[in-house]
């Protein structure tokens, strides 16, 4: 926290209400007092506070009435109850009803020192998700595919100017980047009424990919016992979605070529030309350009399909989007399995930030869904991510373990890294650039560009 933590205090016995007050006002917290519960309402009604430490006894009411005005106020703050020796029963009633930890009167400063520290550690760790969870709901507003990074900003804004025209696009990525959420949102903000209809051109086998694409007439061959319309005429008024479109064999090429160029098909075994009205969008994951330079791929298709190209990249390019991503599936996994999660740790965030992610935004899906079932706590811990994620660097250690035998990611490492660093040095500092870069021992214009190149101005 930026920001001395505020704590309201509230007690009846003045002697305890002004213990507090100065061992908490030593540590550095912002301290207000109440003597009661009237006046413990009346401080949470005119400020926000961090935590709320509360007796149980009030000559006007008890720590719970104090417990439910604060959660009213900001559902975030924790609070912790003070309770006498021997009353054990109420101090659980209190943290049944949502009192993160109690004291026991008469306590040793220590004790509070540490109940103090842990309880605001909550306190920030909830707040820092609910954040996320926020942001998650104003970009789920938006669209369904999620990604603040400018890369991602700037493929949502080409890809809602292409959508309507009707063009052919390319959508390329490494696999489990999203190419097929890309392709669904290009159909849904197209305004065109037809299916989608999505085929796999490297799922098929190559005897039948013709027949599936552009359907066949009785009797065209052994088996083809009746008319059968293609993908082609069954997205007519609406999209195609060729997937792995350089897995096409090459002698099917120029026929998918024809379709494309003159708007029509003929069925395999069929004289009749069939008019179709179809918006095609393809995807790959393999450098089709790459496939044409070496002879797998027609040069005169690659153009016709690649009209505009989305290009979506890999998921540790744009490490700013993992923990929305994250939060995003945990979400989707804790209603599934009825679990009560509520977010990562800090420590799990960073992991999962400085992971390389070889199979991208479905690995990390998959993580989290794991996660979720093994998970036991509210907050996914390290301990439920895989080791793979688990045995890199900390950002900032200060132990470095040696390299995992699959090898590391030195680059992302680094450059989360210094993203928390920078993030600190702006959190001390306020927001001052000239004095962050004091900080941390480089020039304004370095902190400028570094800024720049996170994304995170
Ligand atoms: N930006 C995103 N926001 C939300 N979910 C996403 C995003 N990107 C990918 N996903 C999810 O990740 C999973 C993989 O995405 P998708 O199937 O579109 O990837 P792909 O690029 O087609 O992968 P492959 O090349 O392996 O076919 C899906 O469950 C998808 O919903
Ligand atoms: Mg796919």
């Amino acid at each position: 926290m930026s920001e001395a933590a505020r704590i309201l205090v509230v007690d009846d016995e003045r002697s305890m209400r002004e213990f507090l007050a100065i061992l908490l006002g030593r540590e550095g917290y912002a301290v207000e007092i109440a003597a009661d519960r009237a006046g413990a309402e009346g401080a949470l009604a005119a400020a926000p506070y961090d935590l709320v430490i509360t007796d149980l006894k009030l000559p006007d009411g008890t720590g719970l009435d104090v417990l439910g005005a604060a959660r009213q106020q900001d559902p975030d703050a924790q609070v912790v109850v003070i309770t006498a020796f021997g009353t054990a029963e109420s101090a659980v009633e209190a943290m049944k009803a949502g009192a993160y930890d109690y004291l026991t009167k008469p306590f040793k400063a220590d004790e509070i020192r540490l109940t103090v520290t842990k309880a605001l550690e909550r306190t920030a760790l909830v707040r820092e998700n609910r954040q996320l969870r926020r942001r998650l709901e104003a970009v789920e507003a938006g669209g369904e595919i999620l990604g603040r990074s400018p890369r991602m900003q700037e493929l949502f804004r080409l890809l809602e100017r292409v959508a309507s025209t009707g063009v052919t696009v390319l959508v390329q990525g490494e696999s489990g980047t999203g190419k097929e959420l890309v392709a669904r949102r290009l159909h849904a903000l197209s305004g065109r009424d037809g299916p989608f209809v999505a085929v796999n051109c490297a799922a098929i086998p190559e005897g039948l990919i013709e027949s599936e694409l552009f359907g066949h007439v009785r009797g065209a061959f052994t088996g083809a016992t009746a008319d059968k319309p293609g993908l082609f005429e069954e997205a007519s008024g609406g999209t195609l979605f060729l997937d792995e479109v350089g897995e096409l064999p090459l002698h099917l090429q120029p026929k998918l070529l024809r379709a494309l160029q003159e708007g029509r098909i003929k069925r395999v075994g069929g004289t009749r030309e069939i008019p179709v009205d179809v918006r095609i969008v393809s995807a790959t994951n393999r450098d089709l350009a790459g496939a044409v330079g070496e002879g797998r791929f027609r040069e005169d298709l690659y153009y016709r399909l690649n009209v505009v190209a989305l290009e979506i990249p890999p998921l540790r390019d744009r490490r700013e989007d993992i923990p929305l991503l994250a939060l995003h599936f945990l979400q989707k996994y804790a209603k599934a399995f009825d679990r009560p999660l509520k977010g990562f740790t800090r420590e799990a965030l960073d992991r999962l930030e400085a992971y390389r992610f070889p199979g991208n935004v479905r690995e990390l899906e998959n993580l989290v869904e794991r996660a979720a079932a093994l998970e036991t706590g509210e907050f996914v811990t390290c301990d439920s991510l895989p080791p793979a994620v688990c045995t890199q660097a900390p950002a900032g250690g200060d132990i470095l373990p040696p390299i995992p035998s699959e090898g590391l990611d030195l680059e992302g490492l680094l450059t989360a890294v210094e993203r928390r660093y920078l993030e600190q040095a702006l959190d001390r500092t306020r927001g001052n650039k000239t004095e962050a870069a004091k900080l941390l021992g480089v020039s304004f214009r370095s902190l400028r560009y570094r800024l720049e190149r996170l994304g995170m101005k």
